[in-house]
């Protein structure tokens, strides 16, 4: 998979980027993250890439201009059409599903915008679709697109171990995970379910289920009702 980042602040991304699960994704190859800065669009000398609102009112828009002549440039750095996403709180809200679809696509292109907004012609002129990671506004996309590459790219084909197989995710199944332990067998007096250690893995398997459904119910039985899963 290719994605390509549209941000005013590359440099954002450097760290999230270069360490566990994205580094190994990138180094082996699976995916291929390419960030590139709006600034380096902008025409005056300034390097202005925001403006005041037309008709009035707070903060700064960002400008058609710049974010085109990225979006061009970036377009064509590789031959493959991209799924253009902006990040923005008035977007559709971003899950797991969201997720495993983003995931399936050959080449994801993220526009991160740093002010109040973006002109609207930026999402009508680039057929982008409008995601958020929830309901709160944040200061810029940058943050989002990063949440959003994370749980994108652990999913993809030999991203994650057989072992941390992506299968049993809270959500994945439409349910909470089931709670996990590891040693030691007893730690300040908290034991470990004797059912774990029973070695019958279909009781050990119907152990699980009932506690992902029942801690779906205790903690977002909002989940139960979203997806008819009980
Ligand atoms: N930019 C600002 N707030 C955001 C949010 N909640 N989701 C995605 N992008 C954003």
């Amino acid at each position: 998979m290719r994605i390509d980042v549209l941000t005013l602040f590359p440099e954002m991304f450097e760290s999230p980027l270069s360490h566990s699960i994205l580094k190994r994704a990138q180094e082996t190859g699976i995916v291929d993250i390419v960030l590139t800065n709006i600034r380096d669009f902008a025409t005056d000398s300034y390097k202005k890439v925001d403006d005041k609102p037309y008709g009035g009112g707070p903060g700064m828009v960002m400008m058609p201009g710049p974010v085109f002549d990225c979006f061009e440039y970036v377009e064509k750095l590789s031959p493959e059409e991209g799924r253009v996403i902006l990040l923005t709180p008035q977007g559709q809200k971003f899950n797991q599903a969201k997720a495993a679809e983003l995931g399936a696509e050959n080449r994801l292109i993220f526009i991160a915008g740093k002010y109040e907004g973006f002109d609207e012609r930026i999402r009508i002129g680039l057929g982008a679709e409008q995601i958020s990671i929830g309901d709160y506004v944040l200061s810029g996309g940058e943050l989002a697109a990063m949440i959003i590459i994370d749980a994108v790219v652990r999913l993809l084909a030999g991203v994650l171990g057989d072992e941390d197989s992506p299968k049993d995710d809270s959500f994945s199944t439409g349910l909470l995970e089931y709670p996990q332990y590891t040693r030691p067998e007893v730690f300040r007096g908290m034991k470990v379910p004797d059912i774990l250690l029973s070695g019958d893995h279909g009781k050990i398997a119907e152990w699980r289920r009932r506690q992902a459904l029942e801690r779906t119910k205790k903690w977002r039985p909002d989940l139960l009702k979203d997806n008819n899963k009980e």
